[in-house]
C-alpha cells in the first residue's frame, strides 16, 4: 500500500485552524462553545465533507466524521482528538490529532485502500479543562465516566450550565444520548504531540503510548478575614493569601517528596478576593492539578495535601474546604494495537520508543469502551501549552503515516 501524506495541506490546515483564535498569532485561545471554536467545527466540518466522510453530531457537540466499511456491521477503528486549547496555548496540541486523522484517512482513500470495518474521525468537543474546570469532559460522557447530572453539574466561571452553552451552540439533544455503547468501536488510537522532551533529546521519531498517567484534581476554598491594609496589625490577622501560600508549598514539598519523579502536582489558578492591594485577603480559591503514574502513591498525597489544609486551617484561623472535582484510574493500553504500531515502525525503519502519557488525552476515557492505543510524535523542546509550541510537518507527516498504517491494518482485523 502506497500512502503518501500530503504535508503542504496539512501544514496550511493547521496554520488555517490556528487562525481560529481569540488571542492574537502565534497564541492560540479556543475556548468550547466559543464563537472561534464554533467557527472552527464549521471549518472542520467542510474539511470533513470534501473527503466524502459522513458527519453525525451529538448532544454536545462531539463530531464523528465516517468513512465506511465494507463490513460496517462489526465495530469500527476510530482515532481523533480535541481542537479546543487553552488561553495562550499554541497550535497543534490535539490538532494534530484532528487534522493528522482526516489526512490520514485521506491518504488512505487516495492509496485506493477499501476499509473493511468503518474508520470514524472523532473531534473531542472539549478536552481541555479551561471552562467547565474538568478536562475530557465530553470524552467522560461518551464513555460514561460523567453521567447526565453534568448538564446542570458543570458550569462555567459566569454560572453558565453545560445544559445553557451546548444549547446556545446548537446542541440540544437529550445528554443521555452521548454515552457510547460499550462495543461501539474496536479500537481508538490518538495521535498526539508528546508534550514532553524525551522524544526530541533521544532522536526518536515516534513514541508509542503504553499507558497514560492517573490525574485528580481539587479545588481549596480559603475564608479567613479581610480588613484594613493598614488598620489591622499583624497578630489580629487572618489573612487567606498567606494561608493559601502555605498550602501551596506543603503541595509542592509532598509532590517532590514521594521517591518517584512521576509525582507532579500543579496549582495554576489562584483567586484572591477582594484583590485589593490595600485590603487583607479574605478569601482564596485554588486549584490542585495532581498526577502520578501510581494511582495509589497519587491518591497518598491527595490525602497529605488534606491533612495540611486541616493543620494550616487551624495554626492560621481560617476556615479551609477541599473540594474533590475529579481522580481518575490511568489507562493501559491495548497490546495487539500497541504490536501493530511496533510492526509498522520496524517495517518502515522508524524509530520508536515506548512510553507513559503523563499528560491526559480523551484516550483516558476511550479506554473505559475500547481498547486504545497513543501515538506521540516529538514536538521541540517539549515545549506545550505555550504559543510557541512546535511540532516539525516532517514529524506530524511521519505520525499520520503510522497511524494511516495502524488504521488501515485495525480495519483488516
Ligand atoms: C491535557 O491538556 C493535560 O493537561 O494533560
Ligand atoms: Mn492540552
Ligand atoms: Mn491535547
Amino acid at each position: 500500500m502506497n500512502i503518501a501524506i500530503n504535508e503542504a495541506q496539512l501544514t496550511q490546515e493547521i496554520d488555517t485552524l490556528a487562525l481560529f483564535s481569540a488571542t492574537e498569532p502565534p497564541s492560540v485561545t479556543r475556548i468550547v462553545y466559543s464563537e472561534q471554536d464554533l467557527q472552527a467545527r464549521a471549518w472542520f466540518k467542510e474539511r470533513c465533507c470534501e473527503a466524502g466522510l459522513t458527519i453525525r453530531e451529538d448532544a454536545i457537540g462531539n463530531i464523528f466524521a465516517h468513512w465506511i466499511g465494507s463490513q460496517s456491521d462489526l465495530p469500527a477503528i476510530a482515532t481523533g482528538s480535541h481542537l479546543d486549547a487553552i488561553p495562550h496555548a499554541g497550535k497543534y496540541d490535539g490538532v494534530v490529532g484532528v487534522l493528522g486523522g482526516l489526512e490520514a484517512i485521506r491518504a488512505l482513500q487516495r492509496s485506493g485502500f477499501q476499509p473493511q470495518r468503518s474508520i470514524e474521525l472523532i473531534l473531542f468537543s472539549a478536552e481541555e479543562p479551561t471552562r467547565f474546570g474538568i478536562g475530557c469532559f465530553s470524552s467522560r460522557l461518551l464513555g460514561g465516566v460523567l453521567t447526565s447530572e453534568a448538564d446542570t453539574l458543570l458550569k462555567d466561571q459566569q454560572g453558565n450550565t453545560l445544559q445553557q452553552l451546548r444549547n446556545q451552540a446548537g446542541f440540544t439533544g437529550p445528554i443521555d444520548s452521548v454515552c457510547l455503547k460499550r462495543d461501539a468501536y474496536a479500537a481508538f488510537v490518538e495521535l498526539h504531540i508528546e508534550q514532553g522532551p524525551i522524544l526530541e533529546r533521544d532522536h526518536l521519531q515516534i513514541g508509542i503510548v503504553t499507558s497514560i498517567a492517573a490525574p485528580a484534581s481539587f479545588r481549596i476554598e480559603i475564608q479567613g478575614e479581610g480588613g484594613h491594609a493598614g488598620a489591622v496589625l499583624m497578630p489580629a490577622r487572618r489573612d487567606a493569601l498567606c494561608a493559601a501560600s502555605e498550602i501551596i508549598l506543603a503541595i509542592e514539598s509532598f509532590a517532590s517528596k514521594t521517591g518517584a519523579v512521576d509525582t507532579v502536582a500543579t496549582v495554576g489558578i489562584c483567586n484572591v478576593h477582594p484583590g485589593a492591594v490595600n485590603s487583607i485577603p479574605s478569601r482564596v480559591e485554588i486549584t490542585v492539578d495532581l498526577r502520578d503514574t501510581d494511582e495509589t502513591r497519587r491518591n497518598r498525597v491527595a490525602e497529605q495535601i488534606q491533612e495540611a489544609c486541616n493543620q494550616i486551617a487551624v495554626k492560621r484561623n481560617v476556615s479551609v474546604a477541599l473540594h474533590k472535582i475529579n481522580a481518575d484510574a490511568p489507562a493501559q493500553c491495548s497490546p495487539h494495537i500497541l504490536q501493530a504500531i511496533e510492526e509498522i515502525c520496524n517495517q518502515e525503519s522508524i524509530s520508536y520508543q515506548k512510553m507513559v502519557s503523563r499528560a491526559y488525552h480523551d484516550s483516558l476515557f476511550m479506554a473505559r469502551i475500547a481498547p486504545i492505543a497513543m501515538i506521540f510524535i516529538p514536538c521541540r523542546g517539549g515545549v506545550s501549552h505555550r504559543p510557541d509550541e512546535y511540532a516539525p510537518p516532517e514529524d506530524i507527516s511521519r505520525g499520520v503515516k503510522v497511524l494511516a498504517q495502524t488504521l488501515a491494518r485495525l480495519s483488516h482485523t
